[in-house]
């Protein structure tokens, strides 16, 4: 499995001090190549703690916020949510590689205080910067962390005999993260094909859809169609 797959969490204490130079440098070129390749129009603001600084209904949950990507585009951009969460979390994985924090935030943050243009569709955001000093208790916490995660055989329904390959990849799914922890992306193998669904109806189902695919594929290989039912090709 890959590090950062197994040590990433959602950083919500980070150190308020800037990112450096080449962090900053490294998150610009990244962003960048997102939205060529997706149609998304992301954006790296590296300060945008005035969306963190007086929100009251966080209850102090996000400390020394500053950095963090503002996932937008297009509303027509076929898979936009499905696009933002696959290619999101890749970068969140390479950012865990460089020693960096992150966590996606849908809904916790004052929402005015960032823009986004008429015509475009606000996505959701990612935080970005250098983990901070946490309390022992929260420690404790952490470290208990992934038994939070539901068992692949609540995230996978199987006909007939599974991979190896197959079960690597739901591992690396079941520790994804998802809006409130919500796990609910589902994946379904049938007589050697695999597909993944989430619902339709929440607010962030297909941004944790393209979260689960990204996840897949970082430990399986091959690559993910977009869309809900999208079969896995190797
Ligand atoms: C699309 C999305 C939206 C999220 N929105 C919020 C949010 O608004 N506030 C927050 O504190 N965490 C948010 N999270 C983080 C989840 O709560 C977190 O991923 C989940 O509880 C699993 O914990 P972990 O990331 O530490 O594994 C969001 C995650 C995702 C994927």
């Amino acid at each position: 499995m890959r590090k950062a797959i197994e040590e990433r969490y959602s950083v919500r204490t980070f150190d308020p001090k800037p990112l450096s130079a080449e962090d900053v440098a490294f998150l610009e070129q990244r962003v960048a190549a997102i939205n060529a390749k997706t149609g998304l129009n992301a954006v790296f603001l590296e300060d945008g703690s005035k969306a963190f600084s007086g929100f009251k209904s966080s209850y102090g949950m996000f400390r020394g916020v500053r950095s963090l990507i503002l996932l937008k585009g297009d509303p027509s951009t076929p898979n936009l949510f499905e696009k933002a969460g696959y290619h999101g979390e890749a970068l969140v994985l390479d950012l865990v590689d460089r020693g960096l924090g992150t966590c996606w935030v849908g809904g916790t943050f004052d929402k005015s205080a960032l823009e986004v243009p008429a015509g475009e569709q606000f996505i959701c955001l990612i935080l970005v910067g250098y983990p901070g000093k946490i309390a022992l208790k929260d420690r404790v916490l952490l470290a208990r962390l992934h038994d939070r995660y539901k068992p692949i055989s609540e995230r996978l329904t199987a006909v007939g005999h599974v991979s190896q390959t197959v079960m690597n990849g739901m591992e690396s799914v079941r520790l994804a993260p998802s809006a409130a922890n919500s796990q609910t992306p589902h994946f379904n193998y049938d007589d050697g094909i695999l597909t993944a669904t989430a619902p339709e109806d929440s607010t962030f189902g297909l941004v944790d859809l393209g979260i689960a695919k990204c996840h897949f594929v970082e430990e399986a290989g091959g690559s993910f169609e977009f869309g809900l039912g999208g079969r896995w090709l190797l």
